[in-house]
């Protein structure tokens, strides 16, 4: 049998280590491209890839505005010489995370990828899962991931030592998308971190086992059981719009799942009892903000920007119904459209910062 092209789906490959040892494993001739700001905070980075020998290493600043058409040229042109068995190291978050995993997929159409997340976020969700993407501009409004490609890792290094330098924000968002996987997909290991939060590495492990679980059962997101992955994205994404991108994706996703865990309620999906219980949890554990915070957003917003915010998200359903992940229990869910109407009555309670 054939080997598989690069890219393909593999189960992913995690190693543990500091980055200096794992480095180590860098075929030489390689090409690199590093987060200029992570290089900044450890300034052991570059030269531990420049030991290896590598074609390149590109450095680019991480963030949204990083993640574009011209850091994706800058990466490509970077890996012109890159021979079609060479391999492309991005040490990164989620923006450039992204962007190399494109351009792993364009160079020789299809090079090895190691990713080596440097955030929380893209640790346990980002650098796994296959998917990279670039954001357009169309009629001067930014577009998040309208061009981009399935193309899975290599390997992925985890290096707990890079998590060091990341605010308690930054921290929290990672925590808030870890523990949404667990409370959809392991009752079990949901009930266990209930009684004592886990340590970082262990939420890591945890969160990268369930996602990769999920990405084997559909690896190009076929099926629709990839969704789970999006519980608290429905009104997450609205509040994250609302707030102009003041919040944090990984806070606006904390409160959306506060959101969901209503409509679930409201609908009979949920069991009150759950919800009480998961939300309790979701604020001592990963530290989900509290319910004023919606209300502070939803206050000034007509219910009308929601409905068309709420449309335009991706995952709405064949009849242009709101389609919403909903707990049926503690590590089980459904994927239910959700009627106008039902999410309307919650309405009122939210825009108070109350419990429905
Ligand atoms: N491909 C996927 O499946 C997937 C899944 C979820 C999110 N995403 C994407 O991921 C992106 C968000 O990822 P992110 O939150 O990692 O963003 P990011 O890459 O922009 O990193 C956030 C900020 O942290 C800095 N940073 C990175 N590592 C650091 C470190 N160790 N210490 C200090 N600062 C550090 C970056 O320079 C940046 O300023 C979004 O573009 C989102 O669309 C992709
Ligand atoms: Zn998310």
């Amino acid at each position: 049998m054939s080997p598989l092209p690069p890219g393909a789906y593999k189960p992913a490959t995690d190693h543990w280590g500091s980055f200096t040892k794992l480095s180590k494993r860098l075929p030489e001739g390689s090409v690199a491209v590093v987060d200029r700001t992570v290089a900044h905070f450890h300034p052991g980075l570059i030269p531990a890839l420049e030991a290896r020998n590598p074609r390149a290493i590109i450095q680019i600043t991480g963030g949204e505005k990083a993640k574009n058409l011209a850091s994706l040229e800058k990466v490509l042109v970077g890996g012109i010489a890159l021979p079609r068995s060479g391999t492309l190291v991005v040490v990164g978050g989620g923006t450039l995370g992204d962007v190399a995993t494109v351009a792993a997929h364009l160079l020789k159409r299809g090079v090895r990828l190691v990713q080596v997340p440097t955030t929380l976020l893209a640790a346990v969700d980002s650098s796994l899962g296959g998917k990279g993407a670039v954001d357009l501009i169309s009629r001067g409004n930014v577009v998040k991931n309208p061009a981009g490609v399935f193309h899975y890792a290599d390997e992925g290094w985890i290096c707990p030592e890079l998590f060091a330098s990341l605010s308690e924000s930054q921290l929290r968002e990672g925590a808030i998308e870890a523990w949404k996987m667990v409370v959809c997909l392991d009752g079990p290991l949901f009930r266990r971190y209930m009684r004592k939060a886990p340590e970082l590495k262990k939420l890591v492990k945890d969160a990268r086992r369930l996602k990769e679980s999920v990405c084997a059962q559909d690896p190009y997101e076929q099926t629709g059981l990839r969704r789970v992955l999006n519980f608290g994205h429905s009104f997450g994404h609205v509040l994250e719009s609302l707030s102009r991108f003041k919040l944090s994706h990984g806070d606006a996703v904390g409160l959306g799942m506060l959101c969901a865990l209503d409509v679930g309620r409201t609908m009979g999906i949920t069991p009150a009892s759950v919800a009480d219980e998961v939300e309790q949890v979701l604020y001592r554990g990963p530290g989900v903000l509290g319910r004023d915070r919606i209300a502070h957003l939803l206050r000034r917003a007509p219910i009308g920007a929601v409905v068309d915010l709420l449309a335009a998200d991706k995952k709405a359903g064949k009849s242009g119904e709101l389609r919403m992940v909903l707990l049926t229990g503690i590590g089980a869910f459904e994927v239910r459209d959700v009627p106008e109407a039902t999410w309307r009555t919650l309405w009122p309670a939210w825009k108070q910062g109350l419990r429905p």
